[in-house]
């Protein structure tokens, strides 16, 4: 039975969530797990590098600390825990830069909008940024960049190219196409796992900039190229696969439909398209979303109603969606609970 007390509990962190978030930004921004290192540190060892008062430092540290990334082993001296270690840059699954990124004034900024998206269901950071966000990210190369690495670390492209290979057979196919690839490190982890595959990042300008790196640094320049486009306007024909990760939850209805169609018309009769997204429970139960999500789908949910005008769905939403493209799902298949993703597959509908 839930008491008075847990009832106020629960509202309360709610509301300091976003207390929470500010103290790990600023810790972000600072480099404080990595000025931390192995070891510990002391508020006066710390404080020059920073370039903020020990005294300060120190709050900003107990917070952290009673958020559980740090502890206080004496007092003013601090070590980080497993979880703040994630906040290191050298380590593999950093969120350093997810941290830097979501926290990022504009996203923050953008976020005191909500009550606006509500109203129109349309993406405040239009109105707001005067662009959409991509448009406006590519003028803002530094925080393009934020966003690509952010992209890049917390969606652990290798493991997910591992789970990809494990719940899918890609020995059978030739060509794949990344739609929307990012910077194309999910696609090389796969080239790097099936010898027989060539691939292309397709990706707007800037992306297919990063890409071409991430191609070139894993030595992949013969079965791998980035080809720059609009996935509204087409796609490249002719593939065996195509695979999409987290690009069809950034657009609405429409606009998401459209890329599908433009996937399907590019597409093969023996073609497969691979969708890479997190799927919704058909409803919102607390109790099972603390188990079975690493992050809270809703909440990204919003985020995506006030930052770009996307969303999450159902399997019921995805295979509505796929049937408006002449696609129709045949199977999805939940990945490992770190990859906050399930696997839908979908085929040419012949019926269409
Ligand atoms: C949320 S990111 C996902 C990136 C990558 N698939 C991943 O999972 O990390 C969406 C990607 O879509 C790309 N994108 C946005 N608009 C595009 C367009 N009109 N045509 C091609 N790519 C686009 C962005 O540059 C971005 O890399």
């Amino acid at each position: 039975m839930t008491t008075e007390a847990d009832a106020r509990r629960t509202v309360i962190s709610a509301i300091f969530g976003t207390l929470a978030t500010q103290a790990v930004g600023a810790a972000a921004r600072l480099e404080l797990a990595d000025r931390i290192g192995d070891g510990e540190a002391g508020t006066d060892e710390l404080a020059p590098a920073c370039g903020v008062p020990a005294e300060q430092l120190g709050r900003l540290l107990r917070a952290l600390a009673s958020l559980g990334l740090c502890v206080e082993s004496r007092p003013g001296r601090f070590a980080l825990t497993e979880a703040g270690a994630l906040l290191r840059r050298d380590t593999p699954a950093s969120l350093l830069d997810f941290a830097a990124f979501l926290t990022h004034d504009v996203f923050q900024r953008n976020w005191l909008n909500l009550g606006e998206s509500l109203g129109t269901g349309r993406p405040a950071f239009d109105t707001h940024f005067g662009e959409p966000v991509y448009d406006y990210l590519s003028g803002k190369p530094e925080l393009a960049a934020l966003f690509h690495a952010a992209m890049s670390k917390r969606h652990l492209p290798v493991e997910m190219a591992e789970a990809i290979s494990g719940a899918y057979d890609l020995s059978r196919f030739g060509t794949v196409v990344d739609v929307g690839g990012g910077d194309g490190t999910l696609l090389a982890a796969l080239l790097g796992r099936h010898p027989r595959l060539t691939g292309t990042v397709y990706e707007t300008e800037a992306g297919t900039a990063r890409a071409r790196e991430t191609v070139t640094a894993s030595g992949l320049e013969k079965r791998c190229r980035a080809v720059a486009g609009d996935f509204f306007a087409e796609v490249p024909k002719g593939a065996d696969l195509y695979l999409i990760k987290n690009v069809v939850l950034n657009w609405d209805d429409e606009r998401a439909s459209t890329i599908l169609s433009r996937v399907r018309a590019a597409m093969p009769d023996h073609g497969k398209l691979l969708i890479a997204e997190p799927v919704l429970p058909d409803v919102a139960d607390a109790d099972s979303l603390n188990h079975a999500a690493l992050e809270n789908p809703y909440l990204t949910d919003l985020h995506m109603l006030v930052t770009i005008g996307g969303r999450q769905r159902t399997r019921a939403e995805y295979t509505t969606l796929c049937a408006r493209a002449g696609l129709r799902v045949v199977r999805v298949a939940p990945l490992a609970q770190e990859l906050n993703a399930s696997l839908i597959e979908a085929v040419p509908d012949s019926a269409v």
